[in-house]
């Protein structure tokens, strides 16, 4: 054997353990694809293995008992685009946790614990697509948290305690197609806070709290197609706000809510059926709450009873009016002429006592 070829075989078992070490999978999951997807869902982990192979793009760990996201966890996974951690029991995410994951396009967070969001939560993940963070404890989504995920398509929000949102929590995500904040505590959609979202194409707000939609706040969207705003406590909305909204066709949905049924609410919703870009989908299922005579009945159903109604008092009103007018008018002739019948009366008195 010559020279050359000891020394190959001499590098041999380094370069075989490195390339080897560059693919091992963590004991406890299981790898596909030469360790590119690592599958660790319900293996009882209350932390992340250590050894994921750098070179991985997909990890699972849903259904485990981490309970926390601690700094440095994924530090040298580059590759990383798929991160699955949902069903666990985190409840912390600390600051820089996150940062090296540069290339990560998906991140699910759901059906954890987590009460906020460390203000640096986004600092690295630019290549974000798809945030998943529903069924946690948010109660409110600040500022900064979601600053630099300016590539984020869909966000789940749903299904949180989540009672404000920061004007400029959302300012960063102009390409956000899907907002989901169903089943939260909101109670005003206020002006601004979906300045940016011109791309917008479905807002969910179902099963919130809210009772008001600040006239601006819809405005900024442009290619909405979906508004779901079922379950809420709006009793009246604005025609206007709605207008406002400059898209090709937009879906309304807004039933299960506790509708004042009076001839305003009944013009309000003539108005947006008439309007070609607008549409209310559940229309029929819109159930008046009061006022108490029409509690439990459609909208739908009155047609244009209540306008009809209202125009009915209008004219007796007026009518009456004019009735008094028109009694005073007479009344005031009569005493007119009264007064001239008297006055003439005593100027002949005079004239006769002359003679
Ligand atoms: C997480 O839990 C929910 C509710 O318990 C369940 O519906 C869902 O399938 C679970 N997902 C995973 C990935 O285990
Ligand atoms: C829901 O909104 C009403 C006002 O419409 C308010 O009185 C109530 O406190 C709100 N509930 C929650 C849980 O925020």
């Amino acid at each position: 054997m010559s020279a050359r070829g000891c020394a190959l075989l001499g590098v041999m078992p380094l370069l075989l353990s490195a390339a080897s070490g560059f693919r091992l999978c963590p004991s406890t999951c299981l790898c596909y694809e030469s360790s590119d997807l690592v599958d660790c869902r319900s293996r009882g982990l209350d932390r992340v293995p250590s050894s994921v192979p750098h070179s991985s793009w997909l990890l699972d760990l849903s259904a485990n008992k981490l309970t926390e996201v601690r700094t440095r966890s994924f530090i040298g996974l580059w590759s990383l685009k798929i991160l699955m951690m949902s069903n666990n029991s985190i409840h912390v995410v600390q600051p820089q946790s996150l940062s090296s994951l540069q290339f990560l396009e998906r991140l699910d967070l759901s059906f954890n614990r987590l009460r906020w969001l460390p203000q640096d939560f986004s600092r690295s993940l630019s290549s974000l697509q798809e945030l998943r963070l529903d069924h946690n404890l948010l109660q409110h989504i600040d500022s900064t948290a979601l600053q630099d995920s300016d590539n984020l398509r869909k966000l789940d929000l749903s299904y949180n305690r989540i009672q404000a949102i920061d004007v400029k929590a959302f300012n960063s995500l102009s390409r956000l197609s899907l907002l989901n904040l169903e089943g939260n505590r909101l109670n005003v959609l206020r002006d601004g806070v979906l300045s940016r979202q011109q791309s917008l194409e479905v807002l969910l707000l179902s099963h919130n709290n809210i009772s008001a939609i600040e006239s601006e706040a819809l405005s900024p969207l442009r290619s909405l197609t979906v508004l779901g705003l079922q379950g809420n406590k709006l009793t009246h909305i604005r025609f206007k706000t709605f207008l406002k909204l400059q898209t090709t066709r937009t879906h309304l949905q807004m039933s299960l809510n506790p509708w004042t049924c009076d001839c305003e609410l009944q013009r309000v919703f003539g108005k947006i059926q008439h309007v070609r870009h607008l549409h209310t989908e559940d229309y029929k299922d819109i159930i008046c709450h009061s006022p108490a005579q029409q509690a439990g009945g459609s909208l739908a159903s009155l047609d244009s009873q209540l306008c009809l109604m209202e125009t009915a008092s209008v004219l007796v009103i007026t009518i009456t009016v004019m009735l008094a007018v028109i009694g005073a008018l007479v009344k005031a002739e009569r005493n007119r002429k009264n007064k001239q019948l008297q006055s003439d009366a005593e100027s002949q008195d005079k004239k006769n006592e002359g003679y």
